[in-house]
Order: structure tokens, then sequence, then C-alpha cells
């Protein structure tokens, strides 16, 4: 009918883009565009360069000596194992598969911690460490009703700023990383912890500091521990790189555990994006220590009744896999020998992008390439080096000059270093 109606009318009465006429007016004309992210629009930028050299040393996502993505052989196995036993699809509950999150648990405070004798932490698999960040900080808006101010480390990870912004924390920063040593600012950080008002939270990188690569030493984390008790601060952990700094996971946990030991009931955030190298199954978990037994139950249950409308129930594949890891001994052993390997051949390129710096004549002092730990490394590049890099010679990094490591392989390494020295000379 439609079509006959319309051949009957002559063509000049027609619009000429007949859609165009039929189409709403605009409800979006105040959105405005928006920037790309600081750290995944590196890798937006990288793709669409053809440069035959390009490198992305933007996200932290590990790589092995070819540059290629790397499926740990313990995870292959945990699958293949998982796909024999033909399992279903079902729903998981609110708070995800316990078993994991007990094994979660278990791998961040220590198998044998008071908390879990005593009744006294809950656990729910959350989206990756993103995921547990915003399920803590939409938790803290809601009942951290002493203070809603969460303090950052300056730098911190970029992504904390809008997980904090958005769940409606007031956001504030802390001394942590001094420019001119490259390394920790311990007495500025301890200056502006001790000043900070009562309650409020404290939000420390457990382990492997990102963007910086600079962890405080036992002593100095001591010290924190202490002043944040004096204070009375909440203590949100992130740790999205438990075994990815020493290459040993309970080191790594050294932090969190010596903070739970000394009376913080603190938040902990878990990733096993990195450490498992599950980055596209979104597999992490959320803790909270909390003080019996009693205030645990009512805790969990209010976090399922903020999970529930968020995305109602967690993926379940990621999360079997992570748990079949956790609890297979065999399993297990396998995956940490195979997590030192990835720390270890990270730790070998920050050398060797010392030494071929040294070889292209760089007489710039470098060690905090090989005194940083974990998957990045602030190089101290300026925003205006960054470019240069990025134009001449197709490097990607952040602006703030961290670059990954992990992206660093032994046929790039040179490259790499010519870059670097080529703008930094
Ligand atoms: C990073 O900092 O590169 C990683 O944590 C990945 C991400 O999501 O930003």
């Amino acid at each position: 009918m439609a079509l006959l109606r319309r051949a009957s009318i002559p063509a000049i009465l027609l619009p000429r883009h007949p859609s165009i006429a039929l189409r709403a007016s605009s409800w979006w004309s105040n959105v405005e565009l928006g920037p790309p992210d600081p750290i995944l629009g590196v890798t937006e930028a990288f793709k669409r360069d053809e440069h035959p050299k390009k490198m992305n040393l933007g996200v932290g996502a590990y790589r092995d000596d070819a540059g290629r993505p790397y499926v740990l052989p313990s995870v292959k196995k945990a699958e293949a194992a998982m796909m024999a036993k033909n399992l279903d699809k079902e729903y998981l509950g609110i708070a995800g598969l316990a078993e994991f999150a007990r094994a979660s648990a278990q791998l961040a405070f220590g198998a044998d911690s008071s908390v879990f004798r005593d009744g006294r932490s809950t656990t729910v698999q959350s989206i990756s460490g993103t995921g547990a960040l915003r399920i803590g900080a939409a938790f803290l808006a809601r009942f951290h009703k002493a203070s809603n101010a969460v303090y950052l480390p300056k730098p911190s990870w970029g992504n904390h700023t809008p997980i904090m912004r958005d769940a409606g924390l007031n956001l504030q920063a802390y001394r942590y990383y001094d420019p001119s040593t490259c390394g920790f600012d311990c007495a500025g950080a301890l200056e502006d912890i001790a000043k900070m008002p009562e309650k409020s939270i404290l939000l420390l990188h457990a382990c492997a500091h990102n963007p910086t690569g600079v962890d405080p030493r036992p002593e100095q984390w001591k010290e924190i521990c202490q002043i944040a008790k004096k204070r009375q601060l909440f203590v949100f952990f992130d740790m999205a790189y438990q075994g990815f700094a020493s290459g040993d996971s309970d080191r790594d946990a050294w932090a969190v555990r010596h903070f739970v030991e000394n009376g913080h009931n603190v938040a902990l955030c878990q990733s096993y994006a990195k450490n498992m190298g599950l980055y596209g199954e979104r597999v992490g978990a959320f803790s909270m220590v909390c003080a019996d037994p009693d205030e645990t139950k009512r805790v969990e249950s209010q976090l399922k009744i903020l999970i529930r409308p968020m995305y109602s129930n967690p993926p379940v594949h990621g999360a079997r896999i992570a748990s079949m890891i956790l609890t297979t001994p065999e399993l297990r052993q396998q995956w940490l020998v195979e997590l030192k390997g990835m720390a270890d051949r990270i730790i070998g390129m920050r050398e060797e992008l010392v030494q071929n710096l040294q070889k292209e004549g760089s007489s710039r002092n470098w060690k905090h390439i090989t005194e940083q730990i974990g998957m990045f490394c602030f190089t101290g590049l300026k925003p205006d080096q960054v470019g240069r890099i990025i134009k001449d010679f197709s490097i990607y990094m952040t602006s703030d000059g961290r670059i990954s490591v992990a992206g660093v392989s032994s046929n790039n390494v040179a490259y790499l270093a010519h870059g670097i020295h080529e703008v930094t000379k």
C-alpha cells in the first residue's frame, strides 16, 4: 500500500532523503564528545598505527617474549578439566562462586588467618578488580557515615578517580611518589596520612603500585599501619597484582596481612586479570573484614543488596577456572611457578632496558627502572617526550610516562631504549 501511494506522488514533491524526514529530532544535542580513556585509549591509537615496529606499552597486559598474549598452561589445564566435567551454565548466586570466594580470601589473608577462625570476613566474587572497587566504593558511600572522603595516592591508577567519584565519594589525595628520586615519598606520605581527618578512607595499593611501580618497604608499611590506626582511618586495599611484584604471592600479600594482624578491619579488592592472565574473563573478589560474625553477616547481606541491581550475579566461567587452580594442589603449584616466570621475565626486561640505554650512550640515571617493581615502570618521561616517542617511534604509553614492562620483549627492547634515548638526550 505504502509503495503504491508513494508512486502516485510527483517526484519533485518527495523529500530527497525520505529517511531524514521521518527521523525524530535529536534527544542528545546536549551530549558532548568525551575524551578517549587515558589507558585504554592508548590501545585504540596503537591499533590505528601502521608502523612495523610499533609497540603498545599502554595497557597493563602481559606478553610473552615473542610479544604474544599469554594464556597460562595452568589455565588451559583447568579449562580442559572443566570441559570434561560437562558443567551446566546456571546462574551463580549474587555473591558468586562460594569455593572461589573462599579460596580467594585465603590467598590474600593467608589460609591460617584469624579472620577465618573468628568468622570475621566476607568475600563476594566481583567483575575483576574494577568491579571489586566499584562494590567497595558503593558500600562505603552508603554505609561509612563517619566520612565520605577517600584519599588516593598521588598518582594512582587512572580509573580510581572515576570509580570513587561515580560512587559519590569525595576525592582527596596524599603524597606518594617523589619525582626527584623516582621513588616513594615516605616522609610526605606519612605526614599527609597523619593529617587526614579521623575516619577518612585511605586507599592503598597492596603491592606493585600502579602507575609508579614504587612500593613502601616493610618497615615503611609498619609506620603507615600505625599512623592509620592512630587516625582511625578506614583502610581500603587494592590488590590487583598479587604475585606479580615479587613473583611470590605470600610476599606480595605481606602488607594486607600486616594491617589485619594489627587490628585494621580492612576492605580488599582482588583481581585475577594479571596474576592468572584472566583479563577478559573478569574474575575478582571483594572482601570486608568485620568486627565479629554478626557484623559479617549484616555486611554480607548488604553487599548482596548492592550487587543485585548492578549486575544481578557474576559470570561463572572465569571463577571456575580460578577456583580450580586455587583449590587443586598440583594446579596451584604449577600456577605459582608460571606466575613467578611472568614476574621474572619482567624483571629481566627492566635490566635489559637499562643495559640498552647505556649502549645507546644515555648518561642519565635509569636505576629506577630496575628498582621499581611489578608490571609498570614510571619512566620519568615528560608529556612532551611521550608525545615525541609516540609520533617519531610509534612507541605507545600513557601520557604520564608509564610503560607496561610486560609489553617489552627481547625483540623490541633495543628499539625502546633507542626511542627513550632519542627523546631524553
Ligand atoms: C592498567 O592500568 O593498564 C590496567 O589496570 C588495565 C586497566 O584497566 O586500566
